[in-house]
């Protein structure tokens, strides 16, 4: 940023606002001289001593005096002494001088302007600095309270474009990020945001301040209290007047939290456990998702919010046991068929990876009382097929396309009106798959252009059974019809063209639901009922896979894969695999909860290349990343057909694949339904160099695997989305012995 953009800067009421954005704008060098007014002689010579301002008067009109063009005037008085200052700058401003606030409340301000010069003027840029602090005067002042900050600009229809620019440029000087809105829509954000945890904090203080004990209160307060009430030692006149400044917004603040407040009470007073459970675990996890989206860690945040690069260095090979995380497939739908279920419904080895934590909060967000995840455990208090709310907004399921089509399927027979949204990956793939059979049915769903999301699904649209022959192996699309069935008049069935993983039929039968199933048909009848019970959620086989791929392909690997999930639809990577020449073997193999698991040891055993056989590519979707992997390390050629899918996953897995293992030194042909690969079995077949994950995890971690057998080191972009289904995949993969760190 050019430096002095701004010439002088006149700042008035040198508190600590004003003194810490004097302070922030010279440290930045952003402004050759700051003048300052405050009505004190003593704040005057204050602020000069601590450096504040370079010069200081009582009188605003005389300060004025000093300012030319492309100067800055910054206004921080209490907001509503705004007018008195706007009532001195109408006769004294000179010319080409832009004027700034930062007052809370934007709409008094704006009013004011109005009452002073008859409209917010071209010069005048209304804004307001999310950033503040307990203390106050001109000594609290600092150069980084605005830094990571955000400051919000209220624009008038007739505001000077380079006014707002000059405004904005001395804002981002501060380190702060500069939004725009209406006078009030910021009004109201802030009435909800700020102006009411400073009523009850203020007010929560002096009930107890004048409580007979109060000297005890505060001798035993702990964390809770002093956290609690920090605010309230904020500076009484500025909130007093934000107080009568914003009066209607916070007014109904005020009363709907003191509905809910009451509601609260009445649920503590007639011992209401389950009214109790919803306010606590809907707060909790509102409170703890804020708390990861400061980190920029949240599901809701877009993917680019927060870059990752995997650094995996070259060589080393892989031993020891692990556990990966629990399948996502039936986390996603032990939430889905727990809050559908009476009663409550026990889930233990959840994933809390993000794809299966936006559909716990999907259905959070639909009332349904959800405990935990807590390592693994969650506890859903179900509702019932038909009692779910209608969510206060579009649900926002983050890149989880199982989470968006199976929804799609189970709210087409709700009563209610609702919108599904997506990151930008989900937001490309196609969702017509599933709309269309629904449509059939009886639903009323719109999406956006070509069929891709959003989808929005009209409520109250009964629904009739069909017979489905689904055009493409999805386990996704099957699950959505039969979700949809539960809700149908009569009989629906589905028919594959080859078998997809089954985790809804038998999830729905554990769930006490009659599902018949016929060789690739399944079928049920709807309006029957799901009861609660428990569920052990193995751990995920398609992310195993990554440590199988890893065990097969490193000279010396010895791993085993504890407690996972094989079910017969998902076992292709052990199939595949082992026609590759892999030494795996399953051992302890039992059956839980209705889903056999194993725990799974894989060695290292030299691999050929393989035709692959196309009746294990549904049965090995998600695990294509990692067997091209194996393939670019088996001796010959590999080559994979029959798999279409792949272009509409997470990524296009064959294009993304195909260009990761080019810039690697592997001859890789994508085709319009597979790859070819010509593997080699020198030591190290990838030649290190940089490839794109396209924010899709399975590429990612893929990837990190090849290490293994690199020459160089290979640096993977865009690797945030591995916490989609694998959360904590570098620190098992640094465990089992890969060179991976995270930049
Ligand atoms: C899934 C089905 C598969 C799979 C996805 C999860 C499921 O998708 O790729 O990761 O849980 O039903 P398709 O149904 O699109 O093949």
């Amino acid at each position: 940023m050019e430096k002095s953009h701004i010439g002088r800067l006149l700042v008035v009421g040198v508190g600590l606002i004003g003194g810490s954005f004097a302070l922030s704008l010279k440290a930045a060098g952003a402004c050759r001289e700051v003048i300052g007014v405050a009505l004190q002689e003593e704040v005057c010579e204050e602020a000069k001593k601590l450096g504040v301002v370079d010069r200081a008067y009582t009188s605003l009109p005389e300060a004025l005096d000093l300012l030319e063009e492309g100067d800055l005037v910054f206004i921080a008085v209490p907001t509503l002494a705004v007018e008195s200052v706007f009532a001195q700058l109408k006769d004294n401003l000179p010319e080409g001088v832009t004027v700034t606030d930062a007052a809370s409340v934007k709409g008094s301000v704006q009013r004011s302007a109005e009452k002073v010069w008859g409209r917010v003027p071209n010069f005048l840029v209304l804004g307001h600095p999310i950033a503040g602090s307990e203390k106050s005067g001109v000594s609290a002042a600092r150069d980084d309270l605005y830094r990571d900050h955000r400051v919000i600009l209220t624009p008038a229809p007739d505001t000077d474009v380079d006014r707002l620019r000059l405004v904005a440029q001395a804002w981002q000087a501060a380190g702060s990020e500069v939004l725009t809105m209406s006078v009030e829509e910021h009004d109201e954000v802030l009435a909800a945001t700020s102006h009411l945890p400073h009523v009850i904090a203020f007010s929560l203080v002096d009930t107890l301040a004048h409580d007979a004990e109060n000297e005890n209160i505060f001798r035993y307060a702990a964390g809770g209290f002093r956290d609690f009430t920090r605010i309230a030692s904020s500076d009484p006149v500025m909130w007093r007047d934000i107080m009568l400044a914003n009066r209607d917004a916070i007014l109904q603040s005020i009363d709907l939290y003191s509905l809910n407040l009451s509601s609260l009470r009445s649920a503590i007073a007639s011992g209401d456990s389950a009214a109790l459970m919803g306010v606590f675990t809907r707060a909790k996890a509102a409170r703890d998702h804020f708390t990861k989206m400061l980190a920029k860690q949240a599901y809701s945040e877009p993917m680019q919010a927060k870059e990752v690069t995997f650094i995996a260095q070259p060589g080393g090979t892989v031993s020891g046991k692990l556990r990966v995380p629990g399948d996502k497939s039936m986390s996603h739908r032990s939430i889905m068929l727990g809050s559908l279920a009476e009663g409550v419904t026990e889930v233990e080895g959840f994933l809390e990876g993000e794809d299966a934590l936006a559909t716990l909060q999907a259905f959070r967000d639909m009332g349904v009382v959800i405990e935990g995840p807590d390592k693994g455990r969650v506890t859903i208090h179900g509702v019932g097929l038909h009692g779910l709310k209608a969510p206060p907004g579009p649900l926002y399921l983050g890149n989880s396309g199982t989470s968006m089509r199976l929804l799609a399927g189970l709210l087409a027979g709700q009563g209610f009106d609702v919108t599904l949204t997506g990151d930008e990956s989900l937001s490309k793939r196609p969702m017509n798959r599933v709309a269309n059979p629904l449509r059939e049915m009886g639903a009323a769903i719109e999406t956006g252009p070509e069929g891709r999301p959003p989808l929005l699904i009209k409520g109250g649209k009964p629904l009739s059974g069909i017979n489905y022959r689904l055009p493409m192996a999805s386990a996704q699309v099957k699950s959505a019809v039969l979700l949809a069935g539960l809700y149908a008049e009569g009989e629906t069935s589905t028919e594959e063209p080859a078998p997809t993983r089954d985790h809804t039929e038998r999830m729905l039968q554990g769930f006490g639901y009659a599902v018949e199933r016929n060789g690739a048909c399944a079928t049920l009848r709807g309006s029957g009922g799901l009861k609660a019970c428990r569920i052990d959620v193995p751990a995920d086989i398609s992310s195993a896979a990554f440590f199988m791929v890893a065990a097969a392909i490193s000279p010396g690997a010895d791993v085993m894969l504890e407690h996972v999930g094989i079910n017969p639809t998902r076992d292709g990577i052990i199939n595949i695999l082992r026609a590759m020449g892999g030494d795996i073997e399953l051992l302890n193999k039992r059956t839980v909860g209705g889903e056999p698991v194993a725990d799974i040891r894989v060695r290292y055993a030299p691999l050929k290349g393989i035709a692959i056989p196309e009746d294990q590519v549904p049965l090995a979707i998600d695990e294509f990343p990692a067997l091209f992997i194996a393939a670019a390390c088996a001796q010959g050629q590999t080559v994979l057909t029959g798999a279409e899918e792949l272009r509409v996953k997470e990524s296009d897995r064959i294009q993304a694949m195909a260009n990761g293992l080019s810039a690697l030194g592997v001859s890789a042909e994508p085709t319009a339904d597979g790859i070819v690969i010509d593997g080699s079995i020198e030591d190290a077949v990838f030649s290190g160099g940089t490839v794109d994950s396209l924010g899709d995890h399975r590429i990612a971690m893929a990837f990190a695997v090849a290490s293994l057998r690199a020459k160089d080191t290979i640096r993977i972009l865009h690797c945030a989305n591995v916490a989609t289904s694998f959360p904590n995949f570098a620190e098992l993969a640094v465990g089992a012995g890969l060179n991976l760190q995270l930049a």
